[in-house]
């Protein structure tokens, strides 16, 4: 089977998840809390189960990691990541930024992504070598070449609502930027620097599955996804940088900058 094969498939396992979310939207929230302020919904759950149903039912044999916890391990080189609901707290106060993410990784390759925003509807998808779409229209990352001129965005993962270092990088990206978005959903955060919308992006603490697909996504697109120190990324790697390629080393040098000196810097 050929990566646009299996592109095919996650495509309608996103488009079913998506109606699920979308269905699950309109009526009132069930929010359980996973930690202080770590949430899940009903829709998450719900979401995922049909995702992990459709995976199995085709591909018995491969791996899924799946946030909620209804994947499965297995020694397949190839290895779905699930996010079922990505944006949650977005979700639960209706703030209608949140995704399906799906990605999939055939020995250590990321080789298909999937990011589909049900309100919007937009989807973004990527096969290796094949560049990166928007609802069926090829997309690049932007053209801007200094941070000076960019729009970037950050997250903060759930559940630190002390000692959070990000506030630094927030802080100074702002100051040396057009301005930082935070807008709670990473693996739409990962798409938006894929077709153009902001410069680049970077976040502490995501997992696998919240940056699978979306990094495929903006290799795809001309872009670069790294860790800080400039070593190529890899889903569940303790941060991320992904860009437009052409502002990465300034993104760089300003994060070694704040790193090395106390905050806030003069
Ligand atoms: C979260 C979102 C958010 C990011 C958090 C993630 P979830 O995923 O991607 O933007 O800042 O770190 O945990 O919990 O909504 O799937
Ligand atoms: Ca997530
Ligand atoms: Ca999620």
């Amino acid at each position: 089977m050929s990566a646009n094969n299996y592109l095919e498939l996650a495509v309608e396992t996103a488009e079913e998840a998506g109606a699920i979310l979308l269905a699950e939207f309109d009526r009132p929230r069930q929010i359980r809390y996973k930690s202080d302020v770590d949430l899940v919904t009903q829709a998450d759950q719900k979401s995922e189960a049909a995702i992990v149903a459709r995976l199995q039912r085709h591909f018995p044999k491969h791996a899924i990691v799946a946030e909620e916890g209804g994947g499965q391990e297995t020694d397949s080189p190839f290895r779905w990541y699930v996010d079922p609901l990505d944006g949650t707290t977005n979700f639960a106060h209706s703030y209608p930024c949140f995704a399906v993410s799906i990605g999939l990784e055939e020995a250590g390759e990321m080789i298909v992504g999937v990011v589909y925003n049900p309100v919007s509807q937009e989807l973004f998808t990527a096969a290796r070598g094949e560049g990166a779409y928007l609802n069926q229209k090829r997309i690049h990352v932007s053209k801007i070449d200094t941070l000076g001129t960019s729009l970037v965005c950050t997250g903060f993962p759930p559940g630190q609502r002390t000692q959070e270092r990000n506030i630094h990088f927030y802080w100074e990206f702002t100051l040396r930027s057009h301005g930082v978005r935070r807008d709670g959903s990473a693996a739409m955060d990962l798409a938006a620097v894929a077709c153009g919308r902001f410069e680049a992006f970077w976040e502490f603490g995501l997992r696998s599955w919240d940056t699978a697909a979306g990094i495929l996504l903006v290799r795809e697109a001309g872009g670069t996804a790294t860790r800080f120190s400039g070593q190529p990324y890899a889903p569940g790697d303790p941060e991320i940088l992904a860009s437009n390629t052409l502002i990465h080393s300034e993104m760089q040098e300003v994060a070694s900058v704040i790193e090395a000196n106390p905050w806030p810097l003069p």
